[in-house]
């Protein structure tokens, strides 16, 4: 039995008295421990799939499973998956101290020694104790995205949904954020589902990758496919023989 089970999923939203289907008959399974990329182009549904399962998003066809179990509907895995979103800035609470934001988890959970596990935090995602008191437009986007992560982890999930984590930030700060990102799947044994349009990220970090098209799964790769180019589809080639070029143009 596969961590997360995605079997023939589809997500449809009604927008102004229209029928959006965001997620069309998607299936595939992540492994405990493993790094699984989405990628495709915007509007494939990538980000749908995440809220999905965070019980987000309306899902009208199809089983979420999270080791066996199902996922209900208005009742997500809160406690083992937790979500970061690309935009650091926009995810925490202009207002709120670092240390209220990472505190309230804790809070809501009923869970003590909120001072001891919010020093632990800041310091495991690189940050000195001391961000405690500062408010996120104090720290640059790098920093601010390491709060998002200590955030996620203060309910030691088993489980991130990574939404185009480093997107928004500039290509040094991305490294060093990724790095940080392997080496915690690293330390505590977690399962990382990720979506990113950049598939140097993807390479660097991730197993396996389901490439999607308009709502739909086109394929399904592994690393090693990836390295020689063994996609079956047009499709797939075509999104990876463009970044190639891409990623040539940024090392010459
Ligand atoms: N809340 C929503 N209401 C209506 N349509 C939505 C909603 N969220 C996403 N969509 C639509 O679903 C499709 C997939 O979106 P999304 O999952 O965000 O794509 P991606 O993350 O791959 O860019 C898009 O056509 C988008 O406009
Ligand atoms: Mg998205």
């Amino acid at each position: 039995m596969s961590l997360i089970e995605i079997e023939k999923l589809s997500v449809t939203f009604q927008a102004q008295g229209r029928e959006v289907r965001a997620v069309q008959d998607v299936s595939f399974n992540v492994e405990a421990r493993e790094s699984y990329g989405l990628v495709g182009e915007s509007g494939s549904g990538k980000s749908t799939i995440l809220r999905a399962i965070c019980g987000m998003a309306p899902v009208s066809a199809g089983a979420i499973r999270l080791d066996g179990q199902p996922l209900n509907a208005g009742h997500g895995f809160a406690r083992q998956v937790q979500m970061v979103f690309q935009d650091p800035y926009a995810s925490l609470h202009p207002r709120h101290t670092i240390d209220r934001t990472l505190s309230e988890p804790l809070a809501i959970h009923g869970i003590a020694e909120s001072d001891r596990r919010v020093v632990k935090a800041l310091t495991d995602v690189g940050l000195p104790a001391s961000f405690r008191f500062r408010y996120p437009h104090q720290l640059s986007g790098g920093q601010r995205q390491r709060v998002a992560i200590a955030r996620a982890l203060m309910l030691e999930p088993k489980i991130l949904l990574l939404d185009e984590p480093t997107s928004a930030l500039d290509a040094s700060v991305q490294a060093e954020v990724l790095n940080l990102l392997s080496a915690l799947r690293e330390d505590r044994g977690l399962t990382f589902l990720m979506v990113s349009h950049d598939l140097a990220v993807i390479d660097h970090m991730c197993d396996r990758v389901l490439v999607m098209q308009h709502g739909r799964a086109v394929e399904e790769l592994a690393r090693a496919d990836l390295a020689n180019a063994r996609m079956k589809t047009d499709y797939a080639r075509s999104l990876f023989e463009a970044s190639a070029d891409r990623m040539l143009d940024a090392t010459t």
